[in-house]
């Protein structure tokens, strides 16, 4: 049996008490077979662990394992090209409609093989792992057929044979338009769309079902269609929605109990209300906020007033969000989105977690996985401080250091 005592710590357990962060100063943790199985202060370890290995920390901090809660991490070639064309003026939803976008990520991996695009995605990962993350979530969404949808997410699934770090997969079937149906949207849904979410579900490949609604991609009754499937199959779904505009995305998610819907800038108050019904987490992404250079902010005061949680993510993708850094991510959540850093650390860890389904991460308490991330740091609100800084000093998962 695997056993190890950390003493000397601060620890940002991000259990949700008086204490802000959850924290417990001078404290330990004891973890044993990938598990928490205590943790509070130093002068209070229970005796059957004072004997164990252990090792000092000298003050430095110990969060939960950060999590990543909505990714396109895996996909083909990049979209440099385009962001030129943005700076040039053409806005997102230009590029989109003159068949760049999403759609052309969608022939570059088609042409791309299941090793490659893993091969790929892994400089990726790293860079996420580096920062103390121990779980991602991967999208679908570039494949657009059968063959491709399935390929990604088992490029997903592989990552988890090449690095220690936990995957959840999510179908994004309906992300966009192919080619090949152009004015067939319907047409797409039905044909392809929901049979390749079953093929993929029989296969053990899909965690959640996505969708992308808005004008440039499905309509709130395409996407209905999708869910109304994903339920029958006892899959969770959750959404893209209201991004560009709003089409009452996020309430569709609540009527489906969603465990998140993501992006949010137009969402509006009565969205919100349905989402704080049903428990949906809203997912909120600087990244691509800021890449679009968009203006319109995701209503955050609205989301605090009716107790949303809110996680957030990098949405690292070759487009909207070519960003690979949830340190950054947290910085730019604070200073965009003026969260606070216990907001911002909660979103990439209890909230993220929620918006996964995940009940056994994203705290540190007795019987949570031991995916944690020890900092250089004393206290935990330095973390989304530092810009373009990375303060890990060491990470555990599953209790492996
Ligand atoms: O989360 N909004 C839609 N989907 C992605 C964009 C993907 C892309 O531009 O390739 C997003 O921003
Ligand atoms: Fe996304």
């Amino acid at each position: 049996m695997q056993q190890k005592l950390y003493i000397n710590t601060n620890l940002a357990t991000m259990v949700p008490n008086d204490v802000p962060y959850g924290l417990i100063e001078n404290g330990a943790i004891a973890i044993a077979d990938g598990k928490i199985c205590w943790c509070g202060t130093g002068k209070e370890i229970p005796s059957q662990y004072v004997g164990w290995d252990h090792q000092d920390l000298d003050g430095r901090v110990i969060t939960p394992g950060l999590i990543d809660c909505h990714t396109h991490i895996v996909h083909g070639g990049n979209r440099a090209s385009e962001f030129e064309m943005r700076l040039e003026g053409a806005s997102y939803e230009e590029v989109a409609r003159a068949g760049g976008g999403i759609i052309s990520t969608v022939k570059a991996t088609r042409s791309t093989s299941e090793t490659d695009l893993v091969q790929d995605a892994l400089a990726h990962v790293d860079s996420l792992i580096g920062e103390g993350v121990c779980t991602i979530e991967i999208k679908s969404g570039y494949g657009l057929d059968q063959e491709n949808e399935l390929k990604m997410l088992r490029a997903a699934r592989a990552i988890t044979q090449q690095r220690p770090v936990n995957i959840s997969t999510s179908f994004l079937g309906a992300h966009a338009i192919p080619v090949e149906y152009k004015d067939n949207d319907d047409a797409y849904i039905e044909e392809i769309c929901i049979p390749a979410m079953e093929s993929a579900h029989k296969e053990g490949l899909v965690d959640a079902v996505d969708g992308f609604c808005e004008g440039i991609a499905f309509s709130p009754e395409q996407i209905e269609r999708v869910f109304i499937k994903a339920q029958a199959l006892g899959i969770p779904v959750k959404l893209h929605a209201e991004q560009l505009s709003n089409l009452s995305g996020a309430k569709l998610a609540a009527k489906f109990n969603g465990l998140s819907a993501d992006h949010l800038e137009y969402l509006d108050e009565e969205g919100v209300r349905a989402m704080a019904e049903a428990g949906t987490v809203a997912t909120i992404l600087p990244g691509a906020f800021y890449t679009l250079h968009e203006t319109k902010y995701p209503p955050v005061d609205l989301l605090r007033k009716h107790k949303v949680p809110i996680a957030i993510a990098t949405d690292c993708n070759p487009g909207s969000s070519p960003l690979s850094s949830i340190l950054l991510t947290m910085n730019m959540a604070c200073t965009l989105f003026r969260l606070t850093p216990r907001e911002a650390l909660a979103g990439a860890t209890r909230n993220a977690a929620l918006a996964l389904g995940f009940g056994d991460r994203g705290t540190i308490e007795a019987g949570k996985r031991a995916d944690l991330a020890i900092w250089n740091i004393n206290h935990p609100g330095e973390l989304s401080y530092r810009i373009g800084f990375n303060s890990l000093h060491q990470r555990i998962f599953g209790g492996a250091t």
